[in-house]
């Protein structure tokens, strides 16, 4: 994705309304399944919200993302969330989280980038800390209006994982058509 997509106030605005449908009840459960609810998590790549909307009524929570707007805007409407601007791949923060967790952000990441974000996450994960990531199922990339989609095979997501996660549950379900993504829940070693 070109660095500054969803830092253009138009392009955040023409996200709300493309995604005003989606409300986050599938990828919710899925947490609630895999997440015990008195751990402290971190969300990469928040954009609008509407995940951590679901997240931050059960769980400790800290929202982020890469686009300033994205954060702003919702820090403005939830002064009470904490929230900060952190770019995926370097993840600049001095906390530790029991749960690191993205909903259909690390496809935008080269897989080099997805490779270093990996390895980031580990650093700053507690002992037998937890991953849930969701990507987009296929072979090869796309770019859309400079934003960047690497599609991934089943192999492929354990493969980025195993070295430094025990992979526990992956699984393929559907987005918009059958079988088009996958989730992944990996334990730190
Ligand atoms: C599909 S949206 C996520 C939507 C979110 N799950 C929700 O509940 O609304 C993808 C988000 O990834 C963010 N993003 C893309 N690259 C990023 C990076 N390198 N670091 C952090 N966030 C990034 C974008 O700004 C965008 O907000």
């Amino acid at each position: 994705m070109s660095e500054s997509f969803f830092e253009k106030e138009e392009n955040v605005k023409q996200y709300f309304e493309m995604t005003a449908d989606y409300d986050g009840r599938w990828f919710f459960e899925q947490f609630k399944k895999h997440v015990p609810v008195n751990y402290k998590c971190l969300e990469l790549g928040m954009g609008p919200g509407k995940d951590l909307d679901n997240i931050r009524l059960e769980y400790d929570v800290v929202g982020s993302d890469y686009s300033f707007v994205f954060a702003e805007l919702y820090k403005r409407s939830h002064p009470e969330i904490k929230i900060k601007v952190l770019d995926a791949v370097t993840i600049k923060i001095k906390q530790i989280f029991d749960c690191i967790y993205t909903n259909k952000v690390l496809h935008h990441l080269t897989f080099d980038d997805v490779k270093k974000s990996i390895s980031r996450q580990a650093e700053i994960l507690n002992t037998k800390g937890l991953v849930l990531h969701t990507f987009w199922k296929g072979t090869g990339q796309e770019n859309y209006e400079g934003m960047l989609f690497h599609y991934y095979e089943t192999e492929e997501v354990i493969q980025m994982f195993e070295q430094e996660f025990k992979v526990l549950h992956i699984s393929t379900y559907k987005e918009f058509k059958e079988d088009d993504s996958i989730i992944v829940v990996a334990q730190k070693k």
